[in-house]
């Protein structure tokens, strides 16, 4: 699905609006100028490695079944075996059959499907609330660009990575900021395999190199951060595994508290300077890590604390009233209220006309039996429609309602702070209009 070009040397991206420290050396552009993987357009067709999402052809409530190809592999379904040597090579939108002859077609997942279907060790943050939360963050960057060349990059911090879900949602927001991906030349087939640059150094010594080189040059990062290792090695699986890795370039994964990784980072870089624009807490204990993060945010950055229940938001709200952090809140919200309801519209046929359809072309392997009482009933009422609504056997009736059992509500609150500048504590004694404001 992809294939190799020369970049052309890129620049930074920014973050409009915040502030931002001085710009480091010009060497990086420099460094920056690789051979890269890009998607090619008019490759559609499933290779080996690719995530697929087989969803059944006769079954339009299918949330579908997410496989990773693998020539000799077969997927179990209770409709029949799935091999997935006939899915290699064919397009999205095309169909392939199990062994007991059910149609299945192949989609590439979106992310949402992605995230639903994945296996999971913790509850994500669903796609609805991941949106609205990256939505909420307003976070803004620019494709590479010599105006911008030098700056520094756009850096989010997450704490708790979990699942990788909102990690995917916020890679997805910052991808346009970074270079696609190195890739060295193939020097073996190559005339440069004799260049002695080369000699004494394995290929996977200089594909190291190379992506160390690249990831100077990125134009925005996301930190994720988790006190699990677990966690954190299986949400790395699951940002990897979506579209071919397309963003995990721009995530970097961490273990640790935000506390510790925080002061680790300040002294790696040997400055107290802030140097994130977004922060979003999504774990136990929030209000322990506001002090720190502080110190870390740029002023005017934005920072999001992620709970299940309200009362752990008023704990932040108080404790920076109490402590005067440099906080200003934005805004208090609660996800899931609003839940985005899909809706089932399709045209139905009656039993009757379908049968007879059915009897003209193969004979379908799939028994009533299979059938889920779930399904079933839905069948049941779908027919009776197509009955009322029909009127003639030849014609088509319409399905419009509301779909049922989906897993598209997740929940919680999210509030917001704007960095200020910290109050000079000094030189009055009276709370900081910031502190003020939370009161
Ligand atoms: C509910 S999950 C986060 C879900 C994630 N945002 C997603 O969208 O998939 C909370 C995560 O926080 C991690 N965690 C708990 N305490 C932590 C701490 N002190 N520092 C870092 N991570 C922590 C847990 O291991 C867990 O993976």
């Amino acid at each position: 699905m992809f294939q190799r070009l020369q970049a052309d040397g890129y620049n930074r991206a920014r973050l409009r609006g915040a502030s931002r420290p001085a710009p480091p050396s010009g060497e990086l552009s420099k460094a920056c100028a690789l051979s890269v993987l890009t998607r090619r357009p008019d490759a559609n067709d499933s290779t080996e490695g690719d995530v697929v999402l087989l969803k059944e052809k006769k079954n339009a409530g299918h949330d579908g079944i997410l496989v990773k190809l693998q020539t000799t592999k077969q997927t179990h379904t209770h409709r029949g075996n799935l091999a997935h040597a006939d899915i290699i090579g064919k397009e999205s939108r095309q169909l392939v059959h199990s062994a007991r002859g059910n149609a299945y077609r192949i989609h590439e997942p979106t992310l949402a499907e992605y995230v639903r279907l994945t296996p999971r060790l913790v509850t994500p943050i669903y796609p609805s609330d991941a949106n609205l939360i990256v939505s909420l963050l307003d976070i803004h960057v620019d494709t590479p660009s010599p105006s911008i060349n030098g700056s520094p990059p756009v850096e989010i911090l997450e704490a708790g990575t979990g699942h990788g879900a909102l990690t995917l949602h916020l890679a997805r927001a910052i991808h346009a900021a970074n270079p696609p991906l190195p890739k060295l030349h193939n020097y073996a087939s190559e005339q440069e395999a004799e260049d002695p640059v080369y000699l004494g150094e394995s290929i996977a010594d200089l594909q190291d190199a190379n992506n160390e080189s690249w990831r100077t040059c990125r134009g925005a990062i996301v930190h994720t951060l988790d006190i699990s290792s677990k966690h954190s090695e299986h949400a790395k699986k699951i940002v990897e595994g979506f579209k071919n890795g397309i963003y995990a370039g721009s995530v970097d994964f961490h273990l640790g508290d935000p506390g510790s990784w925080i002061k680790e980072q300040q002294k790696a870089r040997k400055t107290q300077d802030p140097f994130l624009s977004h922060v979003i807490l999504d774990l136990p204990g929030a209000d322990t890590y506001l002090d720190v993060v502080a110190s870390a945010l740029h002023i005017d950055g934005l920072l999001a604390v992620f709970n299940p229940s309200i009362t752990q938001i008023v704990e932040c709200v108080e404790k920076i009233r109490k402590d005067r952090m440099p906080y200003l809140l934005d805004r208090v919200v609660e996800l899931g209220a609003s839940t985005i309801r899909e809706w089932d519209v399709r045209a139905v046929r009656p039993r009757a006309a379908l049968k007879k359809a059915e009897q003209k072309a193969a004979p379908d392997a799939s028994s009533g039996a299979e059938s889920s009482d779930v399904i079933k009933g839905q069948e049941a009422r779908d027919d009776e429609l197509a009955q009322d609504l029909g009127k003639n056997e030849e014609k088509w009736a319409m399905v419009c309602r509301p779909k049922a059992g989906q897993e598209v509500v997740g929940g919680g609150f999210i509030a917001l702070w704007r960095k200020m500048e910290p109050a000079n504590l000094s030189e009055s004694p009276e709370p900081s209009a910031a502190a003020t404001e939370q009161a």
